[in-house]
């Protein structure tokens, strides 16, 4: 059976650590009592907060937002992948969009960062998505193809494992989810690109997961409609009960 993937991306929040354990223990004592099924449930907090959370004993897995491509240095403010590692992160995110926006993160710098994470026994999970005006324009397909082909430049994927996040900027926050139908097509042009890049075999056993406006109520479509293998959610993550009721849904 496939695994489904239910990432949550807490942001820049909660801004105490005090509301932050709170947070996660209740995500934990819901989830408990939540049938899991075949899901991979993982919580991305802020760096600062990784080592204050306490998964065990769930099956809950830990997350980062970020990373830099360097083991260590003279790198002020950054986080290196063996940090991340040694701190049982299992997953890291790479070209956010809100990271590619506000903090320059380009094509170039996220293929960098992929294949530190990969050295480091991590699994990337690549963001990639088109704005607003690029999509008025019709340009989706030509910007998921440079972002994918870029990023992934040199990344040997054989036994390697990576996911892929469509997360359609206009999408992000808005309350404005895709439409399940134009995320099935996503997925599939996704999927055509690996194989172009790879082959058909890669591609059919990528994850490729669906990001923005995911609630309670649209959730399930996303994966039984988009045939998505996973979700990541930002704002209703932040509520405990709105992110078990999103488990619970699939
Ligand atoms: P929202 O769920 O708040 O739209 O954010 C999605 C996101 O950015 C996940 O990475």
């Amino acid at each position: 059976m496939k695994k489904t993937f239910i990432i949550a991306n807490w942001k820049c929040n909660p801004t105490t650590l005090k509301k932050t354990k709170t947070l996660f223990d209740s995500i934990k004592k819901q989830s408990n009592k939540t049938k899991k099924g075949n899901n991979e449930i993982v919580i991305c907090p802020p760096l600062v907060y990784l080592p204050t959370i306490n998964a065990k004993p769930t099956n809950i897995k830990l997350g980062a937002q970020n990373c830099y491509w360097e083991e260590n240095g003279a790198f002020t403010g950054e986080t290196s992948p063996l940090m991340l590692k040694d701190l049982k992160c299992k997953y890291v995110f790479v070209g956010h969009s809100e990271r590619r926006k506000y903090f320059n993160e380009t094509d170039e710098k996220i293929n960098k960062k992929i294949e530190a994470i990969i050295k480091a026994k991590m699994i990337p999970i690549l963001c990639v998505g088109e704005t607003k005006e690029e999509k008025k324009q019709e340009k989706t397909q030509q910007i998921l193809k440079t972002q994918l082909k870029i990023a992934l430049k040199g990344v040997k994927l054989k036994n390697t494992k990576l996911c892929i996040a469509y997360e359609p900027v206009w999408a992000l926050g808005t309350g404005k989810a895709c439409n399940p139908d134009e995320a099935k097509k996503i997925n599939l042009l996704i999927k055509k690109i690996i194989t172009q890049l790879y082959n058909p075999s890669i591609a059919k056993k990528l994850p490729v997961l669906y990001g923005g406006s995911v609630n309670s109520k649209n959730a399930n479509a996303f994966i039984k409609e988009a045939c998505m293998d996973g979700l990541l959610i930002g704002g209703a993550s932040l509520d405990a009960r709105e992110f078990s009721k999103i488990i619970s849904s699939i």
